[in-house]
């Protein structure tokens, strides 16, 4: 009798042998099991009719052991469940100790965020973090399907660089010298000619600079890989390892480029709500029911569905850098001294601005375009007048900036002059600059972080959350 997934055993009709196999969640009066195997957020009920099952065997099933069990699937007398299954033979694969299951977020009653990121490797098994994986899953999938189906091709672009894509100098160090006996030159300085790739090389920040080289042959590429930055910003939405999703498209400008991100949002959106319809209604009654513990002012005004369906169904507002700042200085919280970080043209926008912005003026998302030069990154394409550059922000309700993007600057002197601006040596970019040498093209692209937008989904407030490992400063385990 060949196995069958939980999910597909709980849409049919009854029928005498089935075979289900999956972790004990829940053990009720030595006679009712809840049966987990990952395919579903519900659990399959197991019932233990008097004495069918041997006593030897009933000994060993507790909450976290793995099992196989054979029976009928009948109609439940039971509320919450449609069919059942009547164990006729239980095979039990994998003990679990009660004893030591006591001590772990296995023991099925609240535990805090907290407590299950220590224990990642069992997380997996809690409602919450299948619902949260599953759509994680789930969004990979179909980031790979928008861009098929528009005729994008996807670019592998190295992990280990010799280049600072984003110019932000926040990298990995990647060497096989010995740290104990570094090799120095003459200079004083380290000798990476002795080193594994002859010179310095770290993990990419960034696949943009090659996935541009993709795209001027290519015409539409994206990337969706790793990326790592050694800042050290223990927030809750910075990760030291994250993946991200970098489309790049030739013969584009930076209207291409936001009508592309929200084009690409929606859908994805979408096609959580069309798909993840089980996991999205369970993880939007657990925000529900914390909200509740919460006071009025702190609880979401939408919740998690509604959510998602506005961002599918409203356009996104779109506002330029120097509109934002004069928005921003003319709003309430700035007035009262509210913000902690300044509002002034040419400076940053902090989390607090953005935040302000999204959720209190427009109350959507938000693409701020056109930011002063001096705070955006060296590839920028430079506007005629002088101050600003062709970029992007797209910021979300809850999350800040979920995307950044631009139009690349394609004219050569220009690039050349910027580099130069940027401290950046033209020997290490030259194959770059090839690339303006060589047909030349306006072209342009943005970056979507993967974790907040599975963050945005299901409504997790931290990133760590929404990872299956996540790295930050002091945390690799697992
Ligand atoms: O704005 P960023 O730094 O843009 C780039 O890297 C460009 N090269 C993208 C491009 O134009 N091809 O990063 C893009 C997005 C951010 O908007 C954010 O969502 C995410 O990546 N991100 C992070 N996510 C988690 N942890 C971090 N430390 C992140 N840094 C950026
Ligand atoms: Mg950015």
């Amino acid at each position: 009798m060949p196995r069958i997934k939980i999910k597909e055993a709980l849409e049919l009709q009854p029928t005498p042998n089935i075979n289900v196999k999956g972790w004990v969640r829940a053990f009720r009066s030595n006679r009712f099991i809840a049966l987990n195997d990952g395919s579903y957020i519900h659990s399959i009920q197991i019932v233990l009719e008097d004495e069918k099952i041997p006593e030897e065997i009933v000994r060993k099933i507790s909450i976290g052991a793995a099992l196989s069990v054979k029976g009928a699937l009948v109609e439940s007398l039971g509320k919450g469940q449609k069919v059942e299954v009547l164990a006729e033979e239980i095979e039990v694969l994998g003990e679990a100790n009660p004893e030591e299951v006591q001590k772990t977020i296995l023991q099925p009653k609240k535990h805090s965020l907290e407590k299950l990121r220590e224990q990642a490797h069992l997380r997996f098994r809690t409602n919450l973090f299948g619902a949260v994986f599953r759509i994680r899953h789930a969004m990979a999938f179909a980031i790979h399907n928008y861009f098929n189906k528009n005729g994008f091709y996807y670019l592998h672009t190295p992990i280990i660089t010799g280049s600072d894509a984003e110019g932000a100098g926040e990298m990995f160090k990647v060497t096989n010298l010995p740290l104990e006996n570094i090799p120095f030159n003459e200079e004083g300085k380290v000798d990476y000619s002795k080193d594994f790739f002859g010179k310095e090389t770290n993990l990419t920040v960034s696949g943009q600079l090659e996935a541009e080289l993709g795209a001027m042959a290519l015409g539409q590429v994206y990337t969706f890989g790793p990326t790592f930055r050694a800042e050290n910003s223990n927030t809750s939405r910075h990760l030291a390892e994250f993946w991200m999703i970098e489309p790049e498209v030739a013969f584009a400008d930076l209207n291409d480029d936001m009508a592309l991100s929200e084009d690409f949002m929606k859908y994805l959106i979408r096609y959580a709500l069309e798909n993840c319809k089980d996991d999205l209604a369970f993880l939007m009654q657990r925000e529900l029911n914390e909200d509740k513990q919460k006071p009025k002012a702190q609880r979401n005004e939408m919740n998690l569905i509604e959510r998602l369906e506005f961002i599918v169904t409203n356009d996104f507002e779109r506002i330029s850098y120097t509109e934002a700042i004069e928005l921003l200085q003319r709003s309430k919280p700035y007035k009262k001294n509210k913000f902690k970080f300044p509002v002034e043209w040419g400076v940053d926008l902090a989390s607090e601005h953005e935040r302000f912005l999204v959720e209190k003026q427009f109350k959507k998302p938000v693409i701020i375009y056109d930011y002063p030069k001096e705070i955006k990154a060296f590839y920028m394409r430079n506007n005629d007048d002088g101050k600003t550059v062709a970029a992007m922000d797209v910021l979300f309700p809850g999350i800040g900036e979920i995307i950044g993007g631009s139009q690349r600057e394609e004219r050569l002197d220009v690039l050349k002059e910027k580099i130069k601006d940027f401290n950046i040596e033209e020997e290490h970019v030259w194959w770059y600059l090839d690339t303006r040498k060589f047909g030349t093209a306006p072209h342009a692209g943005f970056g979507l972080g993967f974790e907040r937008l599975i963050m945005f989904v299901t409504g997790m407030t931290n990133i760590r959350d929404v990872i299956p490992f996540p790295r930050t400063p002091k945390n690799a385990e697992f």
